[in-house]
């Protein structure tokens, strides 16, 4: 255990974020690589937008009505004046970017994928961080209800893929811009008719946006919220067989799914489609993914009139439900005693990692018996020992650390002897 005292608390990392260490790190580089190798046999590329974006695009696109907009924004202006928000999300920089380069106009198929951090003032608690981490996938220019089938089963299949058992799949329909005013209607009427009992920030949203009321974490608003009128009832019949037929997809496709009225999401831009994949017990249920349709985004932004959909994985939350040990690693641990060996042991990690293999050599510890306990204690595969009568007799000593075996090897077949030993 390291004895140092802990930096002082204006100096630890900022609440709500963490570092994520080697060991850790492993981990989340096995589920990047899955997310990326899985995503583009179906067509997905991925598309790398900056941390940063105006804040008026979160306005419009994410929703002036939405507890990220209103609350979660981390938003501080520029030098020049600007105001600037870290993203919260990525959906609206997808869609940004598609109308800065003219992307519908490439003839490319319109499948999007990025990993990376993003960024909300929410209460840090397990499984909600300030800064967090997003698998997002969007998938623009396809209004059948098949490509959102497509990409539910896509998410599942990843979720399979990295041995993740007992989640569920919510699936619900938030209508379009046709049937959703009457609903608005009702529900604000109902909302207004139990104002009294809701809370403070809810009582607010009776006037400004009630759907958003179903996203409230407060028990005594949700037990309300359950006895609402259900948005499925009032969709018009575009809105009922685009559900029909994404359900029949899924049915399809093997997705195992249970439609749940009361699923809004937190975002204004939904249309359609909604799903969520939640995972844990009861009320502690916790959603590892959410996504939908967003038909009418593109053109709220000023871009051409072109649907989307897609979702988004939190990164902590997945990796919080997997059971896996990272896999040792394979390496050679170079063991060098005096001057000459040194500059020698040098040379032989650089041809060893010139060939693909991991070599570690170390400077500060002095004598063999420490160095080899080093090896040992950091589980190397193999060491390679040059000393001085090493030099002298020009072969190098090879020793399995699992084994105890040791060989002596001439320098220049070092790489030969030990590329196969340590791949296999
Ligand atoms: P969202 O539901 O706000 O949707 O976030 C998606 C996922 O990100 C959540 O299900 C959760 O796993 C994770 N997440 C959200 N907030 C936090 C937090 N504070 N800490 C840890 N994890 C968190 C969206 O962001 C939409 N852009 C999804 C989408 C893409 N819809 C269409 N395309």
């Amino acid at each position: 255990m390291n004895s140092a005292a802990p930096p002082s608390k204006d100096l630890a990392a900022v609440k709500g974020t963490k570092d994520i260490l080697p060991g850790e790190v492993e981990v989340w580089q096995r589920v990047e690589a899955e997310a990326k190798r899985l995503f583009e046999l179906y067509g997905f590329r991925e598309l790398r937008a900056p941390v940063i974006e105006p804040t008026e695009l979160y306005l419009k696109g994410t929703g002036e009505t939405t507890d990220i907009v209103t609350k979660e924004m981390y938003t501080f202006t520029d030098k020049s004046g600007r105001s600037i928000t870290l993203r919260p999300e990525y959906t609206p920089s997808v869609a940004r970017a598609i109308v800065e380069h003219r992307l519908d106009l490439l003839g490319t198929p319109m499948r999007y994928y990025y990993i990376g951090p993003m960024f909300r003032y929410d209460k840090p608690q397990k499984g909600r961080y300030r800064q967090f981490h997003q698998i997002d996938i969007e998938v623009f220019g396809e209004k059948d209800p098949a490509v959102d089938a497509e990409i539910v089963e896509m998410a599942d299949s990843l979720l399979r893929r990295l041995g993740v058992r007992g989640t569920e799949t919510l699936v619900n329909s938030v209508g379009c811009r046709a049937c959703r005013p009457a609903y608005g209607r009702d529900l604000k009427a109902r909302a207004e008719a139990v104002r009294d009992r809701l809370c403070e920030d809810c009582r607010r949203k009776v006037e400004a946006n009630p759907l958003r009321i179903f996203d409230c974490k407060v028990e005594g608003c949700r037990a309300e919220a359950r006895n609402f009128p259900k948005i499925t009832d009032y969709l018009c019949e575009e809105c009922r067989d685009h559900f029909a037929r994404f359900r029949g997809c899924l049915d399809l496709l093997g997705v195992a799914h249970r439609p749940e009225p009361n699923l809004v999401r937190g975002l204004d831009y939904y249309t359609k489609t909604i799903f969520e994949i939640v995972a844990g017990e009861g009320g502690q249920q916790n959603a590892v993914l959410g996504g939908g349709r967003y038909d009418d985004m593109m053109k709220d932004l000023g871009g051409p009139d072109i649907c989307g959909t897609g979702f988004a994985m939190g990164l902590e939350r997945l990796i919080a439900l997997l059971d896996v040990k990272p896999e040792p690693r394979k390496f050679v641990y170079l063991i060098h005693v005096g001057e000459e060996a040194k500059t020698r042991a040098a040379v032989a990690a650089r041809d060893l990692r010139a060939a693909g293999m991991e070599a570690l050599l170390e400077f500060g510890v002095r004598n063999f018996k420490s160095q080899f306990a080093r090896a040992n204690k950091l589980g190397a595969g193999w060491a390679l020992i040059i000393g001085e009568d090493e030099i002298r007799g020009g072969l190098y000593k090879v020793k399995d650390m699992a084994t105890g075996d040791q060989k002596d090897v001439r320098p220049e077949g070092v790489v030969e002897f030990l590329r196969p030993r340590l791949e296999g």
